[in-house]
C-alpha cells in the first residue's frame, strides 16, 4: 500500500509562498491542500496560483481534518504564536527562518511538537543544500582550518521605501525584522553546521532609521580557529565566502545555496566544483520535511541546530544593540 500524501496548508500569502508552492510540486508525497491569509480574498487569489483545493483562514486550516501540516511564512515575530497553534490541533509544522526570536520560545516548540507527536521543523534552505554537503565534504582538503568569512550582504528592493521614510515589514522592530533575523541568520546557520558551536563571540551592529539593524559583522571564536560572518539589507557584497586552512582555501560563491565552489590549493592550483541542484533551493527543505513525516523520523538534530543558532542570535543582540 502506497503511503498517503501529506497535505499542507500555507499561512502568508508573500512571494515566498509562492516559491514553496512550487518547490512542494517537485517533491513526491506531499502537495499543497489550502492557502490561508488574514484576507479572504487574498487566500483565495494565492491558493489558485498555488494549486490549492481551497482557501480560509488559519483558524479554518487548523480546524481542518483535511490537513496534515502547516508551512508558517508569516512576519518573524508572528512565528511562534502560529507554531504553538498548529502543534496544538496536532499538525506537523514547518517554519520560515529564523523559526522564532529566541532559543527558549525554540525549545518550547520542540517540546510541545515532541509531546504531540508532530514533525516540527525550521525552513532553513541552507542546512539541506547540496551545495552545502558539496562544501562539508571539500572541508577535510583545506588541512587545519584557520580563518573563515562568510557573508550575506544584499541590499533590499524595499530600502527604498526605509529611505523615504515608509513602514515595511522586513524593517519593522516590532515585527522581529532586520539584518540579523533576516540574512545574518543564514550566516550564523552555515556557521554552526560547518564547525560547531564557537567558545566565544564579537559583534557589531548598524542601525538603520526604522530602528532594526540594517548590517552587521560577528567574530565568532574558535580554538586556532576565527570566523567572520557579515551580513546587510543596506548594501550589497561583490565579493564570495572563504573557508581558509592551512592546506587550502575554498571560495564558495553564495553560503545560503552554493552552486560554485573553488577549492585553491596553497601551491595556487585551483579546481571549480559546479553544484547541479533544481533552480528552486526550497525543494531540499521540503523533500527533508516530507521524509521527516512519512518515515516518522527523528528531527532533533535539525532542530538543535536551530536551537543553537538561534542562542548566537541572542548573543549577538545582546552585544552588539542597535544604536
Ligand atoms: N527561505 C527564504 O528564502 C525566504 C525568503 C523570504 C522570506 N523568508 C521568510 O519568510 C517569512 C515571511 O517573510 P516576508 O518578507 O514574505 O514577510 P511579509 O511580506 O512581511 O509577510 C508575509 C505574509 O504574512 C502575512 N502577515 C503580514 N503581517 C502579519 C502579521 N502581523 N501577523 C500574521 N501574518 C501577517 C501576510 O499575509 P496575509 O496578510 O495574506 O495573511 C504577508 O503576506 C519570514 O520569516 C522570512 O524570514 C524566507
Amino acid at each position: 500500500m502506497s503511503t498517503p500524501e501529506i497535505r499542507l496548508a500555507t499561512t502568508g500569502t508573500s512571494v515566498i509562498t509562492s516559491t514553496f508552492a512550487d518547490a512542494v510540486s517537485q517533491v513526491d508525497g506531499i502537495r499543497i491542500e489550502a492557502v490561508s491569509s488574514r484576507d479572504g480574498e487574498r487566500a483565495a487569489a494565492k491558493a489558485a496560483e498555488c494549486g490549492a483545493n481551497w482557501s480560509g483562514t488559519y483558524d479554518d486550516v487548523l480546524a481542518s481534518p483535511l490537513v496534515d501540516a502547516v508551512y508558517i511564512a508569516s512576519p518573524n515575530s508572528a512565528h511562534h504564536a502560529q507554531a504553538l497553534r498548529a502543534i496544538a490541533a496536532g499538525k506537523h509544522v514547518i517554519v520560515e527562518k529564523p523559526a522564532v526570536t529566541t532559543e527558549a520560545e525554540w525549545a518550547e516548540l520542540v517540546e510541545r511538537a515532541r509531546q504531540a507527536d508532530v514533525v516540527l521543523l525550521e525552513a532553513m534552505r541552507t542546512e539541506y543544500d547540496p551545495g552545502m554537503d558539496l562544501v562539508r565534504s571539500l572541508l577535510a582538503d583545506l588541512g587545519r582550518l584557520r580563518h573563515a568569512s562568510l557573508r550575506y550582504e544584499k541590499q533590499s528592493s524595499r530600502y527604498a521605501k526605509v529611505l523615504a521614510g515608509e513602514r515595511v515589514n522586513m524593517f519593522d522592530p516590532a515585527l522581529a525584522g532586520g539584518a540579523l533575523n533576516d540574512l545574518g541568520v543564514y550566516c550564523l546557520h552555515a556557521m554552526v553546521m560547518l564547525f560547531g558551536v564557537p567558545d566565544g563571540l564579537a559583534a557589531a551592529s548598524v542601525g538603520v532609521s526604522s530602528g532594526v539593524d540594517g548590517a552587521g559583522t560577528v567574530l565568532a571564536r574558535y580554538p586556532g580557529f576565527v570566523v567572520d560572518l557579515s551580513y546587510s539589507k543596506i548594501s550589497s557584497s561583490a565579493i564570495a565566502s572563504e573557508i581558509q586552512g592551512e592546506e587550502g582555501t575554498l571560495v564558495i560563491d553564495d553560503i545560503a545555496a552554493p552552486r560554485s565552489v573553488e577549492l585553491v590549493g596553497i601551491d595556487g592550483s585551483r579546481v571549480r566544483h559546479d553544484v547541479e541542484a533544481p533552480e528552486n533551493p526550497l525543494v531540499h527543505e521540503v523533500r527533508r520535511f516530507a521524509e521527516l513525516i512519512a518515515s516518522g523520523g527523528d528531527a532533533s538534530a535539525d532542530q538543535r541546530l536551530t536551537g543553537q543558532t538561534l542562542r548566537l542570535i541572542e548573543e549577538v543582540r545582546r552585544v552588539a544593540p542597535v544604536v
